[in-house]
């Protein structure tokens, strides 16, 4: 039968014959597989999900072997050469590239939606002076759920729509509000009359002037880093965003577990892990014997390997020519030719080309947002904001899903079998493990 996979139980000798979609079974379809009537039937076994979907999805493609990263079918580096940020954020949303008076509604909603209520700058003043922003960034987007309680009905769409506008405009105010306090500066207001990058900026660094006026070539850099990083499907902070946000969680604090998933350096802690790496190694002579550690187990070679690419990561190949560009503005940073010798050394070494290890985004990227004047305590900030728009999209999803439920794995139980309790006074101490 085509488009069907039969299995033989080699305990029973039975045979089952499950049907294949998209080149899967259904997990659901193993449980009849059985050893007797008191079998709970077969699981599949995939702890951190290395071969299971979770879901559908027509937001985000990635074809890992060959390198290929897509939004709704367009290719990135099209996406990144012609369009704003805000324009891609209204096609992950809502599946197309909008028309003009589409896009013109979309950036005038967005732009009408990032001022914070004064009640969270109190909230932020809480903060301790040397509080990490990705910490104060996480605890302040969950606060917004005390100040919209309307947001916990996910299933009006118009209610939903209006919580996607909130967050979208407000975060870059957050993230901004948690650099401001970290410095000891007042908070500077968003400006209308900038666009999403722009107005970043603004609130950023501005000082005394009566308007802030960015440079338009790092304002253009800084919205390709946002389009770049605006989604990459079931990632693992997408992954937190849909888990979460299937108990009905509203979406407030359903995108703070998200950017607390991606606050790991394993995530997208690492542009930070990067910078840190690069200032360890200092200068270039030193690059070989940093490789030997790698090699050694001892430490990794991060903003390097992924999970689903493994070729180099197309967001990468676009991220040095942006480099580029905004080296011209600001001066070359030495630590771009640590990266570039390291990254030429790492992809000529057998220990890296064996297991496809390639730069991925946050190999770049930390040393664009530092050549512009960040902090490297600010890049995860600076990732969560474009990504906030994939966790929308891939909540939004979700939500009109109806084959999706709570999320709940099962698991393989290991511990004890059943056991009596022991009173206090007659227990013994285990051995130290
Ligand atoms: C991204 C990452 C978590 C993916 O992990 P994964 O899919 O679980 O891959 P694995 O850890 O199984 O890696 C496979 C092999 O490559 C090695 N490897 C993976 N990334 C490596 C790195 N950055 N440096 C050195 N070795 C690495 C692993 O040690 C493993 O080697 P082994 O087969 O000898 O045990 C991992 O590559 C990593 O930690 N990278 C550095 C952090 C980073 O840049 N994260 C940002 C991702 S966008």
């Amino acid at each position: 039968m085509p488009n069907t996979v039969t299995i033989t139980d080699n305990r029973t000798n039975a045979s089952y014959t499950l049907p294949v979609e998209n080149g899967t079974i259904r997990a659901m379809d193993l449980r009849q597989i059985k050893t007797g009537p008191d079998d709970f039937g077969l699981m599949s076994f995939d702890p951190a999900f290395t071969n299971t979907a979770s879901c559908r999805s027509s937001i985000t493609f990635i074809d890992g072997d060959k390198g290929i990263l897509r939004y709704r079918g367009y290719p990135i580096e099209e996406l990144a050469e012609h369009c704003t940020f805000l324009e891609v954020a209204y096609l992950l949303l809502w599946g197309d590239l909008p028309t003009e008076q589409q896009l013109k509604d979309w950036v005038h909603e967005i732009t009408h939606h990032t001022m914070l209520h004064e009640t969270t700058k109190k909230f932020l003043e809480g903060f301790r002076y040397n509080a990490h922003p990705m910490g104060m960034f996480v605890s302040t987007v969950a606060a917004l759920s005390t100040i919209y309680p309307e947001a916990r009905e996910v299933h009006n769409p118009a209610i939903r729509r209006h919580q996607i506008l909130r967050l979208i405009g407000k975060v870059p105010t957050i993230a901004a509000y948690c650099y401001r306090h970290s410095l000891g500066f007042p908070y500077v207001y968003p400006d209308n009359d900038l666009t999403y990058s722009e107005n970043f900026m603004n609130m950023i660094w501005k000082m005394v002037e009566p308007k802030y006026v960015a440079n338009p070539v790092l304002a253009r850099a800084l919205d390709i880093l946002f389009i770049l990083h605006a989604d990459h499907e079931q990632n693992c902070s997408a992954n937190a965003m849909r888990s979460v946000g299937s108990a009905l969680t509203d979406p407030f604090l359903t995108t703070a577990a998200a950017a607390a998933a991606l606050a790991g350096p394993l995530h997208g802690g690492a542009n930070e892990a990067v910078l840190r790496m690069l200032d360890e190694i200092g200068s270039k002579d030193k690059i070989p014997a940093y490789i030997k550690q790698v090699k050694e187990g001892k430490c990794k070679l991060m903003g390097f390997g992924h999970r689903v690419y493994k070729n180099y990561d197309p967001r990468a190949r676009i991220i040095k020519w942006t480099a580029e560009q905004v080296f011209e503005c600001t001066g070359r940073n030495s630590k771009l030719d640590i990266a570039l010798e390291l990254e030429r050394i790492a992809l000529e070494d057998d220990y890296f080309v064996e297991r496809k290890l390639y730069p991925n985004v946050d190999f770049y990227s930390g040393i664009i947002y530092q050549a512009m004047g960040f902090r490297p305590e600010m890049f995860t900030v600076m990732f969560a904001i474009p990504r906030t728009t994939g966790w929308l999209a891939q909540w939004n999803e979700m939500l009109t899903q109806p084959e999706q439920k709570i999320a709940r794995p099962r698991q393989v139980y290991t511990g004890h079998e059943t056991r009596s309790y022991v009173p206090l006074t007659q227990r013994k101490e285990l051995a130290a493990v």
